[in-house]
């Protein structure tokens, strides 16, 4: 794991982020609650990845060559050359399949991306085709799971983030439609980060709200405390800082107050009764709310058919963004989960950024989320 600093040129702190490397670390991450995301942009050598189909991004001769095409050529063995040299080349945007020969993966899907010109030559139409193109024959071959480079962006000259975010805006179009675990391997540290300018805005925010909430005077966390806290419509007060007397009173239901099994009884509306109440509301179909969200259909079921299920926080903000809650909104419903957003904790800062300002795409949440080292929404 690399950490980077970036230094604050007016105020006295610095901001960390790291760039988490190996596949191991960042698949821990997604999938500690045993919860699977459709795409994962994970920073590995794509040879190493066990999926059931691998892209390359080759030549349109199909011949082999350096970059990723070499390192594939090189896990397959000869009989891939053997292979691709039936196949009578490719075209720019197009794509073919051959075996997976000695690789992990069943098939290896060879694309040939444009070389960068100038941006103007069609370049991006060309990339997005070599997505679209990999991603037909990975459903034709009946793929539950694909891995992809960041096509053209060695050799080809292609600028990563651009290429990015033509990847991740294919990818998402076709999670949309299909089901399939989609791998975006990127090899360097260049590949692997949003676009600067996302970046420091979310930087700049940050330091307005994270860093703002660090620097508070000690006592003014007894401001904080003074607050009643609504929890699940009933009132509860900060039991710190009774006397008590005034705790034990709180603790045997005070005269007039309704009783434990009565405040039992009528429990509010739950998480998976909001969310299925939220997607009506919109209109949108499971399937349209689920996807958009980043969440396997697997974990959608468990939810929509566990009135009490307890989802993790990460998956919660994964459907606010999904059904563009307001941040409000995002805040009942965290707390239907036993959540909130805080300003102490970057991931909630992060968010809060980009619920703010209504940018409801969560692949470029989670990029920017990743460039900080925080775990990504839908997992
Ligand atoms: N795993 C994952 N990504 C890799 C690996 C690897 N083992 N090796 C390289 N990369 C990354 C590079 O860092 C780059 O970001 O793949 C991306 C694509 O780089 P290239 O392999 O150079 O592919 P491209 O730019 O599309 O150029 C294709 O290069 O190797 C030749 O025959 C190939 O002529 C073709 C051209």
């Amino acid at each position: 794991m690399k950490k980077y600093s970036v230094k604050h040129p007016q105020r006295h702190f610095t901001i960390d982020f790291c760039l988490s490397t190996g596949y191991n670390s960042y698949e821990r991450k997604t999938t500690e609650r045993g919860e699977r995301m459709p795409l994962k942009i994970i920073r590995n050598d794509i040879t190493k990845i066990q999926c059931d189909a691998v892209v390359n991004a080759a030549n349109r001769w199909l011949a082999g060559g350096g970059g990723v095409d070499g390192a594939i050529h090189r896990a397959a063995g000869p009989e891939l050359d053997r292979e691709c040299s039936k196949l009578g080349g490719c075209e720019v945007g197009q794509a073919k399949v051959t075996k997976g020969c000695n690789m992990l993966c069943k098939y290896i899907i060879h694309t040939v991306g444009p070389v960068w010109q100038n941006g103007r030559s069609g370049e991006s139409e060309l990339l997005a085709s070599c997505y679209r193109e990999s991603l037909r024959l990975a459903v034709k071959y009946k793929c539950e799971s694909v891995a992809f480079p960041l096509i053209s962006t060695g050799a080809y000259g292609y600028p990563k983030e651009e290429a990015l975010q033509i990847a991740v805006s294919e990818i998402t179009d076709f999670l949309l439609r299909n089901e399939m675990t989609v791998y975006l391997v990127v090899y360097d540290k260049l590949g692997f980060q949003a676009s600067k300018k996302l970046i420091s805005d979310v930087e700049e925010y940050i330091d307005e709200h994270y860093i703002e909430t660090h620097f508070l005077p000690r006592n003014s966390s007894v401001v904080l405390d003074a607050a009643p806290q609504r929890m699940h419509g009933m009132h509860f007060r900060s039991v710190a800082g009774q006397a008590p007397e005034e705790k034990a009173l709180c603790q045997s239901a005070p005269c007039g107050e309704p009783s434990l099994d009565e405040m039992l009884s009528t429990l509010d509306e739950s998480f998976s009764q909001m969310l299925l109440r939220k997607i009506d509301e919109r209109g949108m179909s499971d399937a349209q709310c689920y996807k958009k969200a980043n969440i396997d259909r697997k974990l959608f079921s468990k939810i929509r058919s566990n009135v009490n299920y307890k989802p993790s926080k990460a998956t919660v903000l994964a459907f606010a963004i999904a059904l563009e809650l307001s941040l409000d909104e995002t805040r009942d419903m965290l707390m239907k989960a036993g959540f909130a957003l805080s300003h102490s904790n970057k991931f909630d800062v992060i968010v809060e950024y980009f619920i703010k300002n209504k940018k409801y795409d969560i692949f470029e949440i989670n990029e920017v989320l990743f460039s900080f080292d925080q775990v990504m929404l839908g997992a």
